[in-house]
């Protein structure tokens, strides 16, 4: 059933336009020594404050009451117990399996999936242990020194976002590099950066069909022919099972299995990130990551929602969407180390919950989905914090790191060190949006009222990056169960690639192909294949 049509729905739209009025401005509702006990949690190595929300206690428990009513809990447990959930696709959705070193079994069809899962795990550790002393080597002998990832969206952003974070605990063998993009720019700037001889080349992509996955491949394997060396024994790929890609016959170094049970956003913690991130920081960091992860996905299937931190985070999501109407969600981590964290966020929550149906394909009378965007504070203040001040709000997640790397870099400038600077703009920033300034020239007047949450991790060590992760990914499914939409299925790419595939055949039969078929393309088509053909603008 679509939410708006339970109880507490009606009842939170009601008292949407109370929490409007300027008495219930934040700069109000702040007030008071409780605030934070009662607008904050802490549970899974995470503290969670959302004080700064524009939620009064009526508005909190109303929440909590459509917790109960759309029942997010019992779906999210429906999830992790592997029942049909993804039901567009006829599948599980079983990324919590991926980090589970629990005895206990998961049944997909009938059939426990742990022993291949846990098969799967101690494969990329054999394997990246023999990489990383050397034993397994490059086609001329020499040990390997760069490894490319080959993959785009989930099988890219998830390691790119983990292993940027966890930078400092790298063991400094393997460079690692992210080919992603088609854009030839991307793969010209890597075959300059590396040394054939020593790059292993992953190919990572769960269909194997990714046109711009398939093209880098291809750019990459000719690359590596043309320098005489034998790609076969540089190359490795992580694919679904069944997949093209997965063929025994086929002259790679060696392969992993991901499953269709695990969706590519929601991949990092399967052997799509698994083998990346042991060879750039060892299979002992990659598992106390997961071990991370599963602390936090026991705590969102198990706490009451009150202290239950993803869902108190998704019910706020839905607050600030569908009640206060904002369409964004900002995330600004102070943490440059957690700079993918706002890309990999972006694909997680736009592709799961940008949705124009509910599960049973019904029209959705209420936005689902907001847009997500961030960058690194303080760098995000001196971008584009102008707007969140005085242009148009939107809800920020803040996130803080108590304690940074680098202890030995200690210098003060103006009485503080360099991570107490962060953190007075940390703690400065919610409250300058909340509260806001009155002053009598209207330029420098600041409405404030804008809503932020603040979340704090005490490391960047690879169990708070797993905690971090996964509290993303089961607030990203939280609010999908709360719409009662499908967040595992992702049609809404799939016009634009049907598309650019038309032009391709065209592309290809212009360039002299005989057996490429041409359909008739629009006319603005034509037009900008002209351009690309005749290698400059119009006059
Ligand atoms: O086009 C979107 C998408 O299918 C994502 O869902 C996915 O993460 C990405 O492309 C890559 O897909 P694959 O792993 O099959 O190459």
């Amino acid at each position: 059933m679509q939410p708006e049509k339970l109880p507490a729905w009606k009842q939170l739209s009601r008292h949407a336009e109370i929490i409007a009025r300027p008495e219930n401005h934040l700069k109000h509702l702040i007030l008071g020594d409780s605030r934070i006990k009662k607008f904050s949690a802490a549970g899974a190595g995470v503290f969670f404050d959302y004080s700064r929300q524009r939620l009064d206690s009526k508005a909190l428990s109303l929440l909590f009451e459509l917790a109960k009513e759309a029942e997010p809990l019992k779906k999210f447990n429906d999830m992790v117990a592997g029942r049909n959930v993804n039901n567009t696709e006829n599948r599980a959705a079983l990324h919590t399996a991926a980090r589970s070193f629990a005895e206990t079994s998961v049944f997909v069809d009938g059939r426990d999936v742990m022993p291949e899962i846990k098969a799967v795990r101690e494969k990329i550790k054999n394997f990246t242990s023999r990489v990383l002393s050397g034993e397994i080597t490059g086609s001329s002998g020499k040990p390997f020194k760069h490894a490319v990832v080959i993959g785009i969206g989930g099988s890219c952003l998830g390691a790119e976002f983990v292993s940027t974070a966890m930078r400092e605990l790298a063991l400094n063998k393997i460079d690692l590099h992210y080919l992603s993009n088609v854009d030839i720019h991307n793969f010209g700037a890597i075959a300059e950066a590396i040394d054939p001889e020593t790059t292993l080349w992953i190919v990572i992509s769960k269909s194997f069909t990714t046109a711009e996955t398939m093209a880098n491949a291809s750019q990459a394997r000719a690359f590596m022919q043309k320098q005489g060396l034998d790609p076969a024994g540089h190359f490795i790929s992580v694919t679904g099972k069944g997949s093209p890609g997965d063929d025994p016959k086929a002259p790679v170094l060696e392969s992993f299995h991901m499953f269709d049970f695990i969706g590519g956003r929601y991949s990092v913690t399967s052997a799509v990130g698994g083998v990346p991130l042991s060879l750039y920081l060892g299979y002992e960091n990659f598992e106390e990551f997961l071990k991370g992860a599963q602390e936090m996905d026991i705590h969102a299937a198990t706490a009451k929602p009150e202290t239950n931190l993803p869902l108190t985070a998704a019910l706020i999501s839905v607050w600030n969407n569908n009640f206060l109407n904002y369409p964004v969600q900002a995330i600004i981590p102070y943490a440059a180390p957690l700079a993918r964290l706002a890309a990999h966020i972006q694909q997680l929550n736009m592709e799961s919950n940008g949705k124009y149906v509910d599960r049973e394909g019904n029209f959705l009378e209420k936005n689902s989905g907001v847009i997500v965007f961030g960058e690194p504070g303080t760098n995000a203040q001196h971008s584009f914090f102008q707007l969140a001040h005085q242009g148009r709000g939107f809800p920020i997640d803040f996130i803080g790191v108590v304690t940074p790397g680098y202890p030995q870099y200690q210098n003060q400038s103006q009485g503080v060190t360099n991570h107490q600077e962060l953190w007075s703009n940390l703690i400065a920033q919610p409250m300058a949006l909340a509260k806001g300034k009155d002053d009598n020239v209207r330029a420098k007047y600041f409405p404030g009222n804008r809503p932020s949450s603040t979340i704090i991790i005490n490391d960047l060590g690879p169990r708070n990056i797993g905690r971090l992760l996964s509290f993303y990914e089961a607030r990203t499914v939280f609010e999908a169960f709360i719409w009662e939409i499908n967040p595992f299925d992702q049609f809404g790419v799939e016009l634009g690639k049907t598309m650019a595939s038309k032009i391709r055949n065209t592309m290809a039969a212009r360039n002299g192909g005989d057996d490429y078929h041409c359909e008739k393309l629009d006319i603005l088509d034509e037009f900008y294949l002209d351009m690309l053909f005749s290698g400059k603008i119009p006059e």
